[in-house]
């Protein structure tokens, strides 16, 4: 997509200039939404990934998935071929998955290994990113294998979720996360594992998939049908959003049973929740990359991955605690009852990110304005974007 097609009335020639983001910047009664261009520009887009996808905490897996020494999973992220894996002495590391020699990819799939063996050449590296084995260089000049470790990102868990991090001096993970990690202590999420995952990839900046996986607004339109079929008391359900800036957002109900519990649930809670968790949804975002739904039975969550301005893939996972997965009924139920709906909420939020995008990307596209009580955490977000892309206003 050329980055000089300009659209409407609120485009200027330099996307970078602050002016032109002043009406974003005011208080939400009275703010504009993000002009359309740094919905599809490429240098708006290589900017962010600067400022924001190498700066900030990214959500690569979740433990459970490489539970033993030399478990594995590749992962692509803003075109970085990486291996999330657990080593001999238990830790999780992030290595580049690009070899030392000439930069083959490395490893495939999910797996368990006892070496990082390169296809090519067959050099091979210790599961801590050591090469260890590289034959036919005996004749090479001062070759020392121990200048020739595997690149290597920072790695941190939460709650069963590993974390991946570009930038060496970031905040630790846990500071990062702030109120959130006691507020959702008594959901236990590290005692839950993955039941299903499923993967999207659409055309769609990856804002739009953000902003719309966390208000309120569209869904008593796009979700009608679901929440009719699966939850119909959310549909009378007022949102609200709490929490901290730039940390997390909460939007709960008080309906019966919480807001995404299927009607005829049989799956149970997870023991010791609060009188108010037991009737509260919560809808989380840690800036940019962790968007978390916690009803009181599971979590979901989102993991994308932009590529490139105009396209995004997407991989939503479901987790149960251990307790429930053991329960005999437990796989038909969660088929029968609580996955259907995640299929037809995605459809619904795929298709309208899609419209979105298309719409946005014509050239008479202009924005107009929020609605102050449901669309709190989109302004936070577009000036949480703005704050990383340009600086602080
Ligand atoms: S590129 Fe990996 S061994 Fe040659
Ligand atoms: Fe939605």
């Amino acid at each position: 997509m050329s980055t000089s097609r300009t659209t409407g009335l609120s485009s200027t020639s330099d996307i970078f200039d602050p002016a032109r983001y002043a009406s974003t910047r005011l208080p939400i009664e009275q703010a504009t939404p993000l002009p359309p261009d740094v919905y599809f520009s490429q240098e708006w887009y290589e900017r962010e990934i600067e400022t924001i996808f190498r700066k900030e905490w990214l959500v690569a897996t979740r433990e459970e998935e490489i539970p033993n020494p030399g478990d594995y999973v590749r992962l692509d992220i803003i075109d970085e071929p990486l291996v999330i894996i657990r080593g001999m002495d238990g830790v999780i590391r992030a290595l580049s998955a690009s070899c030392r020699h000439r930069g083959s990819e490395l490893m495939a799939g999910p797996g368990n290994c006892k070496k990082i063996v390169c296809p090519y050449h067959s050099w091979a590296y210790d599961l801590d990113g050591r090469l260890v084995a590289t034959p036919g260089m005996q004749d090479a000049e001062g070759f020392d294998k121990a200048d020739y470790p595997l690149g290597a990102i920072r790695a941190e868990t939460w709650a069963g979720f590993v974390f991946i991090n570009f930038d060496t001096d970031a905040t630790p993970l846990l500071e990062s996360l702030g109120g959130l990690v006691d507020r959702m202590a008594s959901y236990r999420m590290q005692d839950m594992v993955v039941t299903k995952k499923w993967e999207n990839r659409f055309r769609s900046n990856w804002k739009i998939w953000v902003e719309n996986s966390r208000e309120g607004y569209h869904v008593r339109t796009v979700h009608r049908g679901s929440l009719d079929t699966f939850y119909p008391g959310a549909i009378r359900t007022e949102f609200r959003a709490d929490g901290e800036p730039m940390v997390y957002a909460i939007n709960s109900s008080d309906n019966e049973n919480g807001l995404y519990v299927p009607r005829n649930a049989t799956l149970p809670f997870v023991d010791g929740l609060s009188e108010s968790d037991q009737e509260t949804t919560h809808f989380i975002i840690h800036y940019p990359h962790l968007l978390l739904n916690v009803p009181p039975d599971r979590i979901t969550f989102h993991q994308y991955f932009p590529e490139g301005p105009e396209w995004v893939r997407i991989t939503s996972w479901c987790c149960f605690p251990k307790s429930t997965v053991d329960l005999p009924n437990f796989e038909a139920d969660a088929e029968e009852r609580y996955y259907p709906s995640m299929d037809m909420f995605l459809a619904e939020d795929k298709g309208v990110c899609e419209l979105v995008h298309r719409g946005i990307t014509g050239r008479m596209a202009e924005m107009s304005r929020y609605s102050p009580s449901e669309e709190r955490t989109v302004h936070e977000f577009s000036n949480y974007v703005l704050d990383k892309v340009l600086g602080p206003a």
